[in-house]
């Protein structure tokens, strides 16, 4: 023993753990610390490539739990939030975890009290990795490379904390069909198709630089790029220009707002409705190019995208507002309960839907976790009109001389604006490519009725379906 250690100085302890984001093991070794009633400032958390270290700590061996130690408490909420604290690349992360454990075991309620300074702390590291962890989904962007059999798609990014591992099973959800990699320094995923591995950390030049999606990520961009909202402020908030160098799209950035003035001029004189020249060239690409969108929200919630499906040009295009739970576990529109009752409506209004383009205003599912449910939620009209490019670029290609809007939201991708959906529901409406716009309301909107306004609004949902048929009827004659 050194001196130290018998002067009662050095009675610290080195916990190593396995890897930066080794939360599992920490929470092993503070259980274990805390039986052994082992203060917060006798311990140094050893960290793969970090510094600190205590140079007269015992190494790892820890010492036997206290015969008298309580079983310790780990509250959930304390647990849920260290879990993604443990990812910030803060040295002292681990060491703060601990210090607030072992005051939790005499204040149990100190994780409520956001005035105090590790708790403050710790909010700060969540909020922090949260932000990190959503860039990611944000702003990784594939590049194919090899055809075929030997097609896969490769991604380089830079995340700023330690959210490989913790992002892994949202790229696996959302890219399963894919083979991909997504390389990174500290670290690299590679999805088979059926298998994910981890590989060593790489560089940039391990990943391909330019591809064909390229364009179709400028494409997309540069259209619901809005020169009359530009807020360089919010917009550099939302992307910051540390990513912009793996971002295919940024190369477009200050064009844009350099041409802000002109494009808004334009816009105003065609009345703020007009189509891009430059559009996905068929309804495969669509289908393929939603699943890597994320440019709102929604795109980032970890569903997949459901792409339209139908014959690829005819003259009806029913659309709905968003893929609902069963709709983005199967990949397909409309087969859920509200699919169930459009299907049974159409069927009744003579309407065959093998003869229509099904799709959603807004391609991904919106929803709030209760439990193991996940209840659905409106989309903004922000959402809506991020993901009217898609719908307007199906349009483009399935050329229907009649689209069918089902409820408000479809209503506002279709129009622009918001309407009232009872005052123009039944009627015609004009659309800037001279196909008719009808609108009726949704068929969730009819599941949540009770019975008696059930019926009646059924009623005028089947008058609202029988009046497109026979309007589309009068078109083909
Ligand atoms: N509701 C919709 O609007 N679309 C679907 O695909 C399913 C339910």
């Amino acid at each position: 023993m050194t001196p130290f250690r018998d002067a009662g100085i050095a009675d610290a302890f080195a916990v190593p753990l396995a890897a930066p984001d080794d939360f599992a093991g920490w929470r092993d070794q503070a259980r274990r610390l805390l039986m052994a009633e082992v203060p917060p400032d006798r311990v140094t958390w050893q960290v793969p490539g970090e510094g600190g270290g205590d140079l007269f700590a015992s190494g790892h061996r820890l010492p036997a739990p206290h015969p008298d130690a309580p079983q310790p408490r780990v509250p959930r909420a304390f647990l849920d939030l260290a879990a993604k604290a443990a990812l910030h690349r803060d040295e002292g992360r681990f060491a703060l975890l601990y210090r607030l454990l072992w005051r939790l075991q005499q204040r149990p309620g100190l994780i409520e009290d956001e005035a105090d300074p590790d708790v403050r702390q710790l909010h700060r590291l969540v909020r922090t990795v949260r932000r990190d962890i959503h860039k990611m989904r944000a702003f990784v962007r594939f590049r194919v490379i090899g055809s075929g059999e030997d097609e896969r798609y490769v991604a380089w990014f830079e995340p700023d904390h330690h959210i490989l591992r913790a992002n892994a099973k949202f790229f696996v959800n959302r890219f399963a069909g894919m083979r991909w990699a997504i390389l990174t320094p500290q670290g690299s995923l590679h999805w088979d198709g059926g298998v994910l591995s981890e590989g060593p950390p790489a560089a940039r030049s391990d990943a391909p630089a330019e591809d064909a999606a390229e364009d179709l990520w400028r494409r997309y961009y540069g259209s619901i790029f809005n020169p009359a909202r530009l807020k360089v402020g919010a917009m550099l908030k939302e992307m910051p220009r540390r990513y912009w160098k793996n971002l295919p799209e940024a190369a477009l950035i200050p064009e844009l707002i350099a041409g802000a003035q002109a494009r808004e001029a334009a816009m105003v004189e065609q009345g703020g409705n007009a189509f891009d020249a430059e559009r996905p060239g068929s309804l495969p690409e669509i289908a393929q190019a939603i699943m890597a969108c994320r440019r709102c929200p929604i795109g980032c919630n970890e569903t997949r995208a459901v792409a339209g499906e139908g014959p690829s040009q005819t003259p009806l295009m029913i659309v709905g507002e968003q893929p609902g739970d069963t709709e983005e576990e199967q990949g397909r529109p409309f087969i859920g309960p509200a699919g169930q009752l459009l299907r049974a409506h159409l069927a009744d209004a003579g309407l065959d839907l093998s003869k229509a383009w099904l799709t959603n205003a807004v391609k991904h599912f919106k929803f709030v976790p209760r439990g193991k449910r996940r209840l659905h939620q409106n989309p903004t009209a922000k959402e809506i009109d991020i993901c009217r490019w898609w719908l307007e670029s199906e349009r483009v290609l399935v050329r229907p001389r009649l689209v069918l809007a089902l409820g408000a939201s479809a209503a506002r991708s279709l129009l622009g604006k918001t309407v009232s959906v009872q005052q123009v529901r039944g009627q015609p409406l004009a659309l800037e490519d001279g196909s008719e716009l009808w609108i009726t309301t949704h068929p969730s909107y009819l599941l949540r009725l009770n019975d008696g306004p059930r019926a009646q609004e059924e009623a005028r949902f089947a008058g609202d379906l029988r009046a497109v048929a026979a309007r589309l009827a009068e078109l083909a004659g």
